[in-house]
């Protein structure tokens, strides 16, 4: 009898197996391993790390001690990798300087592998410099700070005036001279008439009112009041898996603790939509200047409005994409009729910065620069031989559109410092004006300056520039 109906339920055993490798073949399929000749690294998701502490299987003050016990040997990690990808001395131009007066820091700083040069880069292929390894370093994708952990990492110029910003496992790994301006200017579209309107402060819950009061109407002032409000996130929250020291003041992060002022401190984060950790990209605070002519949103995501943005901002890049924890931290769903919209109104408002060098339709006013100046010979070269312009549309210089650069042309799938730097695949143009003021570039920072920018599309694009040309192209990038 027993051994009856051993038979028949192998019998069924058989037959549902065989039908499930029918109709869902994939599934007993193994992954395709990604191309290159790194293996992947351990994979441990920032949700896997704080599972246990959420459970109270894993002690805060454990995770405090190891945190920083290891803390050195990861910055001194990172501080490698970057000695090794860039040129880090501070070349700042005094007479090129941001709104506010910080200088502007010259030249590429992406180091070149020995024995090349630009021009000698410039001239091989894409193939030949792949298989021979001479990619820049500084050109191949950014791990985070620290990478198996991620999360927001904010600037140690903003922690000086917020304490609270401190984490105790890692620090912000670029140096100062090449993040924007601190705190940096303001401007909005509806009071163009008072150019910088942020009386040269860091504006946060405590002076908003005095600040914005008589310029912004009170719904747009609601909306100010939740964009410098802090709530809940993963690494800054109250509860025992966070990332601060104290639980005390730790109410979460404001959004404009990262868009400072309506810009960007630089701070940074990992891309939350992407499994596993070690696929997760970096991301450089992009700047909310200009948002009103945007119509996609997020580097990678390309949400369609500035309201859908703003719900899926705390609602899942707060919180890694991890639903569980965020539930946990007490996530604060945001109600779009009276608070969304209200945010992302004044959002709408922030305005480039000033460019008195371009005309109405957004190119540079002949009237104001030579023909033969190194302005003008960039202008031609942008929308001519250099070909920026076929994505880097006048007046604002984005097509609101995305593209795949396919930089993974240059490099071999290769694991750096827990990030495997593979095919990026498809990310939005950001727009060119105010470019000058929101260094480093990239969707993860990867470039530290506009001559950066100039050599990597130089190779990306094929476009064998000389010297000349190049240093034109970025004094023109430098007015928009
Ligand atoms: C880590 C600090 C950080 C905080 C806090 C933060 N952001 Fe962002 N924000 C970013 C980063 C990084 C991006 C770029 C995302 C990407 O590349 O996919 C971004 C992108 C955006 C964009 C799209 C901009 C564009 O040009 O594509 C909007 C809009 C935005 N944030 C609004 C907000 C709002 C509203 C809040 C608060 C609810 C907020 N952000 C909080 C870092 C932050
Ligand atoms: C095929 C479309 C395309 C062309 C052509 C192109 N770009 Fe871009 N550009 C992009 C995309 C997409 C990004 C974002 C890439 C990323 O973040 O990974 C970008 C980013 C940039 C950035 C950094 C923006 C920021 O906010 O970080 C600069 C500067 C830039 N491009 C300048 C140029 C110049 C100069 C040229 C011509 C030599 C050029 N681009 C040609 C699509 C293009």
């Amino acid at each position: 009898m027993q051994a009856d109906y051993a038979k028949r339920w192998s019998l069924w055993f058989a037959v549902i197996a065989g039908l499930v490798f029918c109709v869902f073949p994939s599934l007993t399929r193994s992954q395709p391993k990604p191309a290159g000749d790194t293996p992947p690294a351990p994979d441990i998701s920032s949700y896997d790390q704080i599972a246990p502490v959420l459970l109270g299987k894993v002690k805060f003050q454990d995770v405090l001690a190891k945190d920083k016990a290891d803390k050195d040997a990861v910055m001194a990690r990172q501080t490698q990798l970057l000695q090794e990808r860039y040129n880090l001395t501070p070349r700042p131009d005094p007479k090129l300087t941001m709104t506010r007066g910080k200088p502007i820091q010259v030249g590429p700083t992406a180091r070149l592998p020995e024995g090349t040069t630009w021009e000698k880069l410039a001239a091989m292929s894409s193939d030949e410099i792949r298989d021979k390894g001479l990619f820049p370093k500084g050109f191949l994708p950014l791990p985070h700070p620290k990478q198996e952990t991620g999360g927001m990492v904010f600037p140690q110029v903003e922690i000086k005036q917020l304490p609270r910003l401190q984490r105790f496992d890692v620090d912000f790994d670029l140096p100062e001279q090449f993040l924007p301006e601190f705190p940096p200017a303001m401007f909005l579209t509806s009071r163009s008439d008072l150019g910088d309107v942020s009386q040269g402060k860091l504006i946060t819950i405590e002076n908003f009112q005095a600040i914005l009061g008589g310029i912004l109407n009170s719904k747009d002032l609601e909306g100010f009041r939740l964009l410098v409000t802090q709530f809940p996130q993963q690494q800054f929250n109250a509860t025992a898996d966070r990332k601060t020291e104290q639980a005390a003041g730790m109410q979460g992060v404001a959004c404009f603790d990262c868009h400072v002022n309506g810009h960007t401190s630089g701070a940074t984060h990992l891309v939350g939509d992407i499994r596993p950790q070690s696929h997760r990209r970096r991301i450089d605070t992009t700047s909310l200047r200009g948002v009103n002519i945007q119509r996609l949103f997020g580097s990678q995501r390309a949400l369609k409005t500035v309201e859908d943005f703003t719900e899926f901002e705390q609602r899942a890049a707060y919180f890694d994409g991890d639903q569980v924890s965020a539930s946990a931290k007490g996530i604060n769903p945001l109600e779009r009729g009276s608070q969304v919209h209200f945010m992302a109104e004044v959002q709408d408002l922030l305005d480039f910065p000033p460019a008195p060098g371009l005309g109405v339709d957004g190119k540079l006013d002949p009237k104001k620069f030579a023909a033969d100046s190194p302005e003008m010979r960039g202008q031609a070269l942008f929308f001519g031989k250099a070909q920026c312009a076929t994505c880097h549309t006048a007046p604002f210089y984005t097509d609101n559109l995305m593209h795949d650069l396919k930089v993974d042309r240059f490099y071999k799938t290769q694991t750096i410092n827990g990030l495997v730097a593979t095919a990026q695949g498809p990310i939005k143009t950001f727009a060119l004006r105010g470019i000058k003021e929101s260094p480093p570039y990239f969707h993860d920072g990867r470039l530290l300056t506009l001559e950066d920018t100039v050599e990597f599309f130089n190779l990306i694009l094929e476009l064998k520039l000389d010297a000349q040309e190049k240093s034109a192209l970025v004094a023109f990038m430098r007015q928009l």
